[in-house]
């Protein structure tokens, strides 16, 4: 049988997400992001720990996280047991070149993602170079986790920001997305966003919205894969 091929843009993932793993020493207890080049990232840990005899516990951010962990055979654990991780691994969807702050959430694991990565001593993010923008909010929602009952208020207080929601669909099922914390998702266009802490702010004291995908001064490495090699992003 022929060896699978993979395009470019998955290569690029799967490149910043080994980079990325190496970055993990023996005896860390690790965050788990979510999404597809996280998965990569748990591939390679489930290939350290087998290959290398790498030691780790793992605190993963999603389902997704989870099943993915058990099938790499990632030993798991909580934050409860461990509220402090030495290091969490996970995508964007969104980077600014300059501030390396992010959009992130497009996965619907926002809410678990930012309590894993603010648990961390060190977030490394892994991207494909297509995530990287000038400016936060160019072609990209800003996601926002909100609680069912208070779905109309926030709808109507995020148009005040000048914001345009819209309920994410599910696909494979009818109706809004539900998350692993039984919430819906709004996904809200803002255009270029010019004050990204304001708004952040601004969204955080709207009653019933739980958390959103503005994800800033958190990251302290981003790999950017790219057509050629990977590239090491620090904020500064
Ligand atoms: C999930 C996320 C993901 O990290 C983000 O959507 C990137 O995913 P992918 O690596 O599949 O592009 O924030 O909530």
């Amino acid at each position: 049988m022929k060896p699978k091929t993979i395009n470019w843009q998955e290569q690029a993932k799967k490149s910043a997400a080994i980079e990325a793993v190496k970055q993990v020493k023996n005896g860390f207890v690790v965050g788990l992001g979510s999404g597809s080049t996280v998965a990569y990232a748990i591939q390679e840990l489930g290939r350290r720990i087998k290959q290398e005899k790498l030691e780790l516990l793992a605190v993963p951010s999603s389902y997704q996280a989870f099943y993915l962990a058990n099938q790499n055979r990632v030993p798991i654990t909580t934050l409860d047991e461990y509220p402090t991780l030495d290091l969490t691994i996970d995508g964007a969807d969104q980077v600014e070149k300059k501030t390396l702050n992010m959009i992130k959430g497009m996965g619907g694991a926002l809410t678990r993602e930012k309590i894993v990565a603010e648990a961390s001593k060190k977030l490394v993010i892994i991207v494909d170079e297509t995530k990287l923008t000038e400016k936060l909010g160019l072609n990209q929602p800003v996601p926002v986790e909100v609680i069912p009952f208070a779905l109309a208020l926030a709808r109507m207080r995020l148009q005040k920001l000048h914001g345009a929601p819209e309920m994410r669909e599910g696909k494979g099922k009818v109706g809004p997305v539900v998350t692993d914390n039984g919430n819906f998702i709004l996904d809200v266009h803002f255009g270029k966003i010019e004050d990204a802490e304001k708004l952040n702010m601004q969204i955080k004291l709207i009653p019933g919205v739980v958390e959103n995908g503005l994800f800033l001064n958190m990251a302290d490495i981003v790999y950017v894969g790219t057509r050629g090699v990977v590239q090491r992003l620090v904020r500064q």
